[in-house]
């Protein structure tokens, strides 16, 4: 089994809120099997570098030969501007396509996903990747996924910033038409996670204590399972 862990967070593991749940789970399926392997990518420390012109020229003209596995990709490649680029997302296709279990570590970065994040998800993203050639199926309809969502404020059901979690939907839809299946798609969000430092947000640290030890408790049993 192989986890494949990716962080997002700009701040290092002792502030980050999203990076203890991730560590978190990480641990907790470790001491599970300890012959699984547990593959960590650190988006912040090692970031994924954003598209040019090379990689869309290379992606259109996957796209127009239908479904192209990525190993007769480099039959495609025209130039060395789009070979630097599939150089580039290849490791990337195939550490996502190894990994049973993605675990994806996501602070709410105005309102949504941070810059981090969406460099791998546009890199990785390679059109026909993820479709077996021969059958037409989805390669990623077994593979869990698991969100560790972190926000300073509060956006549960009923509050007034409900409507600005782009994160939820965001990555829904995305992991969704990524292929993913819906019962292998898991979101958990800890918030209020700045209720000690805003002054707006003081009076909520009772909440915020509780909404983390929520997270918890979900992350432990996602882990365990
Ligand atoms: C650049 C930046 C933008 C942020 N934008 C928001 C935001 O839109 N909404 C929010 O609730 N918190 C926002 N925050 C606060 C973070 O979501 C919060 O600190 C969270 O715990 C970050 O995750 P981390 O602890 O794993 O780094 C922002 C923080 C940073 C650094």
């Amino acid at each position: 089994m192989i986890l494949l862990h990716i962080d997002s967070s700009a701040d290092t593991a002792d502030d980050s809120v999203s990076r203890r749940l991730t560590d978190l789970f990480a641990t907790t399926w470790r001491a599970r099997d300890g012959s699984a392997e547990h593959r960590h990518r650190d988006l912040c420390a090692d970031p994924v570098p954003v598209l040019t012109p090379a990689y869309t020229a290379l992606g259109r003209r996957v796209e127009r030969e239908g479904f192209v596995p990525p190993a007769k990709v480099p039959a495609l490649i025209e130039n060395a501007a789009e070979e630097r680029e599939w150089d580039l997302t290849l490791p990337l296709i195939t550490e996502l396509l190894a990994a049973d279990t993605v675990l994806l570590g996501v602070p709410m970065y105005n309102f949504a996903v941070p810059a981090a994040l969406k460099a791998w998800i546009d890199r990785v993203t390679f059109p026909g990747a993820y479709t077996d050639a021969d059958t037409g199926e989805n390669l990623l309809r077994d593979t869990r996924v698991v969100v560790l969502m972190a926000r300073g404020g509060g956006y549960g059901p009923g509050t007034p910033r409900e409507s600005f979690d782009f994160q939820t939907p965001y990555l829904t839809a995305y992991f969704g038409d990524l292929g993913v299946a819906p019962e292998n798609l898991h979101l958990v969000a800890t918030e209020l996670t700045l209720a000690g430092l805003l002054p707006h947000l003081a009076g909520h640290e009772d909440l915020a204590a509780d909404s983390f030890a929520q997270a918890c408790a979900a992350v432990t049993a996602l882990a365990a399972t």
